[in-house]
């Protein structure tokens, strides 16, 4: 399809079934306004993490990779009050804009964020009750070390979600020297052979373009 026609049909999906929403719209607003980069997830993926959580009744929820908490008002909304997201973001200052909006969109309560790199700060998680939800947003050279963790700090039937497995085709290519994509499909390969894990993806064509996710289920 033509860039136009996949554009439309996104418009026309989230019109019709995400509709909008000041606190989003306000959060994405202040994230652009702090000069952080627009690599939010599109609204219908935000839709779909919001129904994975509520389909799977989670209410612990890891996500590693803050950003300005577009995806973790999301996801906020879709596990009960006295849930709890754990969201690990390694920039101060984007921890800062996702506080902000977090109380804004009125889930402030919900979210502990933890700054630092992922790898550092996961660690301190282990001992704690398991994670019902995993959602992987972050640095993609650490996909594995962050699938590895979500293993552990989950149980048999977490689920698990990986964020960008598809990056325009790229993750196709077995000669690409992006370590990003090589970070992918590292993590898709050890999705593959983990026998903590039964997993597929998606490809997504949404207004962030072609790109996809991919979803497992801690066994
Ligand atoms: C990009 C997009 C993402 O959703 C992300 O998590 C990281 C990078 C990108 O388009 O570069
Ligand atoms: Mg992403």
């Amino acid at each position: 399809p033509t860039p136009d026609a996949w554009r439309r049909l996104d418009d026309y999906l989230t019109e019709t079934l995400v509709g909008h929403d000041d606190a989003l719209e306000a959060a994405v607003a202040a994230q652009e306004t702090a000069g952080l980069p627009a690599i939010e997830v599109a609204p219908v993926n935000g839709k779909l993490l919001n129904l994975l959580a509520r389909i799977s009744g989670a209410r612990r929820v890891l996500e590693i990779g803050t950003l300005g908490a577009y995806s973790t008002i999301w996801m906020a909304r879709g596990i009960p009050d006295d849930g709890r997201i754990v969201t690990v973001e390694a920039e101060p200052v984007n921890a800062g804009v996702a506080r902000a909006n977090l109380d804004r969109a009125g889930v402030g309560e919900k979210v502990e964020i933890l700054i630092g790199r992922a790898a550092d700060v996961l660690p301190g998680l282990e001992g704690g009750e398991p994670f019902d939800l995993v959602f992987i947003d972050a640095d993609k050279e650490s996909n594995t070390i962050y699938l590895d963790w979500a293993a552990r700090l989950g149980r048999p039937g977490t689920v698990v979600v990986v964020d960008n497995i598809g990056r325009g085709g790229e993750v196709a290519n077995p000669a690409t020297e992006n370590p990003q994509v090589i970070g992918t499909q590292r993590g898709l390969e050890l999705l593959a052979r983990d026998p903590r894990f039964d997993a597929t993806a998606l490809q997504t064509l949404d207004r962030k373009g072609w790109d996809g996710v991919a979803i497992a289920l801690v066994v």
